[in-house]
Formats: structure tokens, sequence, C-alpha cells
């Protein structure tokens, strides 16, 4: 396919975009771009030892003849979806409002010409190109990965001045948009907004962006972005656990994990001075028991963590074939076409322990590298799938088709 990245807007009255599932669509080929001209000429090596979680960068023209696979029309009907993340922000009187969607069309079409901005999360799973600008950012590890958030703003409109705790590249698609950043230390946030909203903000440096330009920026960095036309951001945002989500999340990984059998017993109880006082051999009992249950080694860590990672965001639901091929269908339809995993599917490895949406399977040594190879591209072409007939490869895939995780590339 050629220069897919400049793929028009649809017509008004066709379908929009398939809105739950990726089935139907081929994956786009390495040949529609280049990470070259994404980084502007910069090696990924030194953009991750100089930028990456460190400062901003800015890449004019990083994706050429990019931002017509979504208008305003088209990401109001994303919006209006049962299935999207939609958040309206609108700036009325200096006070910042925050509604959430789904939303109706006729409100969304009735919005004021200036300072509002409508924002969709999750636009990878709700198109395929946005599936496919995502995973051109493949040079950050898939654990890291959060989403694409795309949104629309008139003149004027932005989300105000604030931080993430998220690296995010943001992508310029229709329309000019100004980016102010600061690296000022004081991040005090109104109180009482609906946003985390900075309260004071110091401008050090200015950028206008235009359609197919990207800005980098590192977490905890204020910026303000603010329309000064019609304008769409794709934001693809890559985020960091945080020390008290994981050890929180852990916790729970384990109480699920525990089996204690026994309780305290006391046959050789004495009398004690005090009947208020908690008794030593209780409190010894409890420790030693404590103790023994709250052992972890890094394989529960490892398997903790790739299934949390792995875990859908809890909207995401798949949507498993109506009526599914069986077996040999399925394995005949794989060695034609390939074999791709569906835009929600979050696939992760370690090892050969594999993570695909939250379940773990300890691959044995014959699937490691084709699982590996699905994992890392997200789809085997027909010559992997011939070439790995084994039955056990088969029927696993055939597992997660039937789960709606993976579908025959067509
Ligand atoms: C946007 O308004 O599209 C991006 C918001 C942000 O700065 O994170
Ligand atoms: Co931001």
């Amino acid at each position: 396919m050629k220069n897919s990245v400049n793929h028009p807007v649809k017509k008004s009255g066709e379908k929009s975009f398939p809105a739950t599932s990726m089935q139907d669509n081929k994956p786009f080929t390495e040949a529609d771009y280049s990470l070259q001209t994404l980084l502007g000429g910069m090696s990924v090596e030194k953009f991750l030892a100089e930028h990456w979680h460190k400062k901003p960068l800015l890449v004019r023209q990083a994706l050429p003849n990019f931002g017509d696979w979504l208008d305003r029309d088209s990401l109001s009907e994303l919006a209006c979806q049962d299935n999207s993340e939609g958040r309206l922000v609108q700036f009325k009187r200096g006070q910042c409002q925050l509604e959430f969607g789904p939303f109706e069309a006729e409100a969304l079409a009735a919005l004021p010409k200036k300072n509002w901005s409508l924002l969709v999360s999750g636009v990878n799973h709700l198109m395929p190109e946005g599936d496919w600008l995502l995973h051109r950012f493949d040079f950050i590890p898939a654990a890291r990965l959060d989403d694409l958030m795309v949104s629309f703003a008139p003149p004027g409109g932005g989300v105000g001045p604030h931080f993430d705790s998220y690296d995010v590249f943001l992508i310029q698609g229709q329309g000019r948009r100004r980016w102010e950043i600061s690296a000022q230390d004081d991040l005090t946030v109104v109180e009482g907004a609906p946003l985390r909203i900075l309260r004071e903000f110091r401008v050090d440096e200015t950028w206008e962006l235009e359609p197919g330009d990207m800005l980098y920026l590192p977490p905890q960095l204020a910026h303000n972005g603010v329309a000064l036309t019609d304008c769409m951001t794709w934001s693809i945002g890559f985020r960091a656990p945080k020390a008290e989500e994981i050890v929180n999340q852990f916790l729970t990984y384990l109480q699920d994990k525990l089996e204690l059998p026994g309780m305290y017993s006391d046959p050789t109880l004495k009398r004690q001075k005090h009947v208020a006082e908690i008794p030593s051999a209780m409190l010894d009992w409890a420790e030693k028991t404590i103790r023994a249950a709250a052992r972890w080694d890094k394989t529960d860590i490892t398997d903790f963590l790739g299934r949390y990672l792995s875990e859908p965001k809890s909207h995401v639901y798949f949507d498993p074939p109506t009526r599914p091929k069986s077996v040999a269908a399925f394995a005949k339809a794989i060695q034609k076409q390939g074999v791709a995993l569906d835009a929600r599917s979050q696939m992760l490895f370690r090892g050969n322990a594999f993570f695909i949406n939250g379940e773990r399977l300890e691959a044995s040594p014959g699937l490691t590298s084709m699982l590996c190879k699905l994992a890392d591209k997200r789809y085997l072409e027909p010559g992997d799938c011939i070439h790995e007939q084994s039955s056990e490869m088969i029927t696993l895939l055939h597992l997660w088709y039937q789960a709606g995780y993976l579908f025959p590339a067509g």
C-alpha cells in the first residue's frame, strides 16, 4: 500500500471505520513508513539517550501528509459510541468544565465556535489506522505503551496548562496548534478544578505545529497546547507504573494466590497475669505464619507483571467470532492468509512465559520463537504458519481465535 499515512477522510454518508473488530483489516506494511523520518533523521539510540524521559524533541514533518484520517465529524462519531472513552473540556468564564462520553451527536454539533476540546482515548481500538500509528513507536517496549488519544479543538481550544505522568508523542493532524512548554518546578495545580491545571504557567519555549509535525514531551514537563485553527492532535502515550500502584496490585495478586491452611492453637496455654495482654505465643505464631506466606521470588514478580501489564482496561471487551471456524478450517485460513492479533490484544513475554490479555501460557520450546514473533510483530505471515504446522501451535492459536484475541489476517 502506497503512503497509507495519507488516507482519505471518509466521504459523508460512508460507513465510519470499524468500531469494534479489526478482523477484516490487513496489517499495514513496513514500506508505508520510515522510522528515520519519524525521528527527524535521528537514530533510535540517540533519541533514547538524549530525549526519552529527559527532554522534548520537535520533529518537523515526522509523518508527511499526515492528518486526514479523522476530522471533527468522524471524531465526534467515535465519541458517541458506547465503546469509546470520550471527554469534553470546556472553558466557560475562565472555569474548566469536564464531561465524560458517550455523547449525543446533537450536543457535540451545537458546541460554541471557540474554547473547547473533545478528546477520545483508545482510538487504536476504534480504527485500524490508529492501531497502525501506535505501532510505529515499537522502538519503545510494549510494556510501556498505553494508548492513542485523538483530540479536536476549535480556535482557542485545549485542556489548559498541565503536566502528564506520561511520555507522549503529540502528532499534529489537521490544522495548527501552538505548544508552549515550561521547565518550571512549581507543579501546583488549581484546587477544585476537574482537570489538573497548573496554577502558574511560565512559558519558556513555543512551537507552532503544522500537519505531520510531531512533538515528544517527557513526563512532568509543564505544557499547554492551544488550537490556532480547527485542529486535531494525535497523542501516543507511554505509561510508567507508579510505585504505589504496582505494590498494591502485587499484594492483591499475592492474596489471590495464597492458600493458608491451619489456624492458631494453644493446647499448652498457661494462665496470664493480664487477661487483656496479647499472648506472646500468638504474636510469634502470627509473625512466623505471615513471614512464611509473604515469600516471593522473581518468578512470582514476572508472573504478576506479565498478567498485570497485559490485562485489558476495564471497558475493553473482545468480540469472539459468532460462528467460529473449526480447527481444520482455521488452520487452512491462517496457512493461506497469516494471522494477526486483534488491536485490543496485549501480548508480552519474558523467557518462555507468554502473557496475553491477562492470561499466562508457558510455551514449549518448539513454540517459543513463533510466539515471540507474534508478540513482537503482532502478525504471523502465511509462511510462518505453514512452517509452524505443529498441531500444538494451531490448537493454541485456535483457542485465542475463539476468544477473539486474534484472527486469520483477511
Ligand atoms: C490534546 O489536547 O490533544 C493533548 C492534551 C495534552 O497536552 O496532553
Ligand atoms: Co498533556
